[in-house]
């Protein structure tokens, strides 16, 4: 294996939409391109793909994450997910080979992690003392975990009444400051990039943070390194959009490093971006056959609160990961999300939060309809579908489907309990 001592000149900030260049560590000074107002992205100039022989998950990828020095690294030993081959519920879907990558299994219970660690050691490596994010209620759990770790302030911004009681309950935990807004994610998130945007202090960690999406990517490398190939296709659920970008970036990149396995970029997966019907503007995009923009949500409603998001901030690069890849982009409804949800506990011993089963509630969608393109191909594929977060952190959404005979009570005597088995 090639050394490949890491340096600052490898890594290279730039608009993802005009590629204007930008300094990498000016990054916080601005949160978009100063020249067009697009997001920007970390790209690698020189090319690597090896890993460290010590270390499992993120940070076995350090050479290709742009820390410079690792002792500013803030980890929880996130990454290293299962990738849970799913046969059971693969039989009921018509499909060859089915996979789960757990990503519910991160110390914090969701992928944000993946990204945390990379955004918050950035954060420390550039003498931040306070973090900010607005949030559905993962990302807040994730960095407040991580700033308390670093020792930092952090902020979070949820919108009030719509966030999963696990993930408040973990916030609070980790010792952030809450406030919650009245209005939606969409309104918190303008309120947090108004308030970073002033106070250069603050760092904004939503996954516009391109030292984020440099932490989600290796969710890709794990992948093909579980499978020893790249999946035919990866299904996973899009809210802002950050996430797909992030898993395609990650593809792209091993190909382009010449991963054994990924002989050439055929072998790249297909992208399916899946959002619930009541806040899908990407998968609306996609279906319009449009490229270039999206008609965001005013009032997004989905109980899959998560993914509840009228407008994604990384669309663009969203809609460029599903049309790049030969991709595709849908959405499914609240009560086939759900289903799919107890289909993947009931069938596999899996637990995901509602948002993670949407792409299952997908994959259930096309098999019934039969006969489509994208189903037949499917079939005889190896599909993985990224459930991005644990069940465990929205048990209200849950129970609120409970009928009284999935939990009876009984006098505490076998006597009775036979009377009921019989
Ligand atoms: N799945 C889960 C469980 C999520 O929490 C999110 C996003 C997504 C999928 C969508 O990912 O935004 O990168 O497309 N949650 C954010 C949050 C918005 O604040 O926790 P995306």
């Amino acid at each position: 294996m090639v050394e490949f001592p890491k340096k600052k000149e490898h890594f290279e900030l730039s608009c993802f939409a005009c590629k204007q260049k930008y300094e990498i560590d000016d990054y916080g000074k601005f949160y978009h391109c100063t020249r067009c107002g697009n997001l920007l992205e970390i790209k690698r100039v020189k090319n690597y793909f090896g890993g460290s022989k010590t270390r499992l998950g993120v940070w076995k990828y350090v050479d290709v994450i742009p820390i410079w020095d690792d002792r500013n690294i803030v980890s929880l030993s996130e990454g290293w997910t299962s990738l849970v081959e799913c046969q059971n519920v693969a039989k009921i879907l018509g499909l060859k080979s089915l996979h789960v990558k757990f990503e519910g299994l991160n110390p914090t219970g969701s992928f944000k992690d993946r990204g945390m660690t990379v955004g918050v050691s950035k954060a420390i490596e550039q003498g931040y003392k306070s973090t900010m994010c607005a949030s559905t209620g993962n990302t807040s759990a994730s960095l407040g975990a991580y700033s308390s770790r670093a020792g930092i302030r952090c902020m979070v911004l949820i919108p009030k009444g719509k966030i999963a009681l696990g993930k408040i309950a973990q916030a609070i935990a980790y010792g952030a400051e809450i406030y919650q807004v009245e209005g939606n994610f969409d309104d918190s998130l303008r309120v947090a990039s108004e308030i970073c945007e002033k106070d250069n202090k603050i760092l904004l960690l939503n996954s516009l943070n391109p030292f984020r999406i440099e932490g989600q990517k290796t969710v890709a490398f794990e992948m093909a390194e579980q499978l020893g190939r790249a999946p035919d296709y990866v299904v996973l659920p899009v809210g802002n959009g950050g996430n797909i970008s992030a898993a395609w970036k990650g593809f792209k990149e091993l190909f382009e490093d010449g991963f054994a396995s990924i002989p050439s970029r055929k072998s790249l997966p297909k992208m399916i971006g899946i959002q619930a019907e009541g806040a899908a503007p990407i998968a609306r995009a996609f279906i319009a056959g449009k490229r270039d923009s999206i008609e965001p949500v005013v009032d997004p409603h989905t109980d899959a609160s998560a993914i509840n998001i009228g407008s994604p901030v990384s669309w663009m690069k969203a809609l460029a990961a599903i049309y790049d890849s030969g991709g595709s982009a849908d959405y499914v409804s609240d009560e086939e999300i759900f289903t799919a949800q107890k289909l993947l506990a009931s069938k596999e011993g899996l637990f995901v939060e509602p948002a993670s089963a949407a792409p299952i509630a997908y994959l259930t969608k096309i098999a019934r309809a039969g006969k489509s393109d994208e189903y037949e191909q499917m079939k005889g594929s190896i599909v993985v579908s990224i459930c991005t977060g644990n069940g465990l952190k929205d048990p209200n959404a849950l129970l609120k489907g409970v009928t009284p005979d999935q939990l009876q009570t009984i006098s505490a005597d076998a006597k009775s309990l036979q009377k009921i088995l019989a």
